[in-house]
């Protein structure tokens, strides 16, 4: 794997490992090889609520299975920005393969605030590439099915990757054209980098701002749920640990220059997650709110993940959405010491906002 020897460690780099999918794929490889160390290189913006590795490590929980008694010296955390160019060129030099998915992440953040998606999602990926070709080092730049812009709502058509490249708002713009940045220093400068584009995401981990963690925290509160527009709108939805299965399979069997699409067949419309949720808490499928759409609202996201499961053979685990909704909605329940502190700044700011 990696191309190493029998028994030869490799050292890993993982930009925004503190984050969601981050910390999930921090555990997910801690788990799956233990001759691998993990460096993080996470600024700890508001995103990595609750100090997610840190929560981990104090309950021996950083990996699951024989690898977990070893996890902890196997993974160290440094506080930083991908935008500072000599704490990230000291870094890529001191590891063998870069992983990177640090990232302003949430849309309606882009739409108030968009200089912070400049700043990471470009600049940021700007000074990666500079040290993953000053020091000859594997890249995985981890990117989102959104860089396609979106599709109608009642046709068939799914995004491929060979889709044109179309995003909709300032965090899209933002990821694609850190894709962009990526393709050419692989086109131009020979750079060792894979891509990979993944549909939405949903599990533990997940910051309370975002859909399906926002809804569930809502009704554990009591506060009924709310939905952008008529809630029609169609996102194609995956268990976090599958695109980390898919994330990982790339690291070892990835054709340098390729992107891999990443989904897992599960399409459904907000107003139809909205209900799946709330038939968990035993309430009727009609109790939520109509909010305040979001601007430039996209319509529908569907992922054609044929490449990597003809290329790689990856499948999808977690293929029953409903029984992943309800073990999230039981994490959920089980962490709320993790995500209290930021609930109700975060509520603050979507009211104000209108949603
Ligand atoms: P997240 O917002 O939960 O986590 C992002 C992490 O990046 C946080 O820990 C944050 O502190 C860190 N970060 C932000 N700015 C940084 C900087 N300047 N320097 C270092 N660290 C910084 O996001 P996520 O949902 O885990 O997404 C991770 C990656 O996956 C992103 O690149 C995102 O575009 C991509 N992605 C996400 C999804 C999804 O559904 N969540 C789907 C496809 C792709
Ligand atoms: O498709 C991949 C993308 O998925 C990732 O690149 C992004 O980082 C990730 O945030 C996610 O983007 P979305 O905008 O699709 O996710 P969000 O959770 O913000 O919203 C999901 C859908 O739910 C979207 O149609 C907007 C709607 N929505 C959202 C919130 C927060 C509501 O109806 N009500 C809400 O309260």
């Amino acid at each position: 794997m990696f191309g190493r020897k029998n028994g030869e460690i490799v050292r890993l780099l993982i930009t925004g490992g503190a984050g969601f999918i981050g910390t999930n794929f921090v555990r997910y490889v801690l788990s799956t090889d233990p001759q691998v160390r993990v460096t993080v290189l996470d600024a700890f913006t508001y995103a990595a609520l609750g100090d997610n590795l840190a929560y981990l490590r104090e309950r021996g929980e950083l990996a699951w299975g024989s690898n977990a008694a070893d996890a902890g010296a196997r993974l160290e955390v440094v506080r930083g920005s991908i935008t500072d160019p000599s704490l990230v060129d000291q870094l890529v030099a001191e590891h063998d393969v870069v992983v990177h998915l640090a990232a302003e992440s949430h849309n309606d953040n882009s739409l108030a605030n968009p200089r912070a998606f400049v700043d990471t999602n470009l600049v940021g990926t700007f000074h990666i590439l500079q040290s993953v070709l000053k020091h000859n080092r594997r890249l995985h730049h981890v990117s989102t099915d959104e860089v396609y812009g979106d599709l109608p709502l009642d046709g068939k058509e799914k995004f491929t990757e060979e889709s044109a490249y179309n995003p909709s708002s300032p965090y899209s713009a933002t990821k694609a054209g850190s894709d962009l940045l990526v393709q050419a220093w692989i086109r131009s400068f020979g750079v060792r980098a894979t891509i990979s584009s993944c549909s939405n995401n949903y599990g533990p981990f997940q910051h309370v701002e975002k859909f399906i963690p926002r809804q569930i925290t809502n009704l554990i509160d009591g506060v009924r749920p709310r939905l952008y527009g008529t809630g029609a709108n169609v996102r194609d939805w995956i268990h976090v640990l599958d695109h980390c299965s898919a994330l990982w399979l790339i690291l070892q069997q990835g054709v340098i220059g390729r992107t891999y699409l990443v989904g897992a067949d599960a399409e459904r419309s907000n107003l139809q997650m909205v209900g799946r949720i709330l038939a968990e808490f035993g309430r009727g499928p009609d109790d939520y709110d109509l909010v305040a759409d979001r601007a430039g609202h996209d319509l529908r996201y569907a992922i054609d993940a044929s490449r990597i499961k003809a290329e790689l053979g990856w499948r999808p685990e977690f293929t029953d959405l409903g029984a992943g909704v309800a073990q999230t909605v039981a994490w959920y329940r089980s962490n709320e010491q993790w995500w209290r502190p930021a609930k109700n700044e975060t509520e603050q700011a979507y009211l104000r906002a209108g949603h």
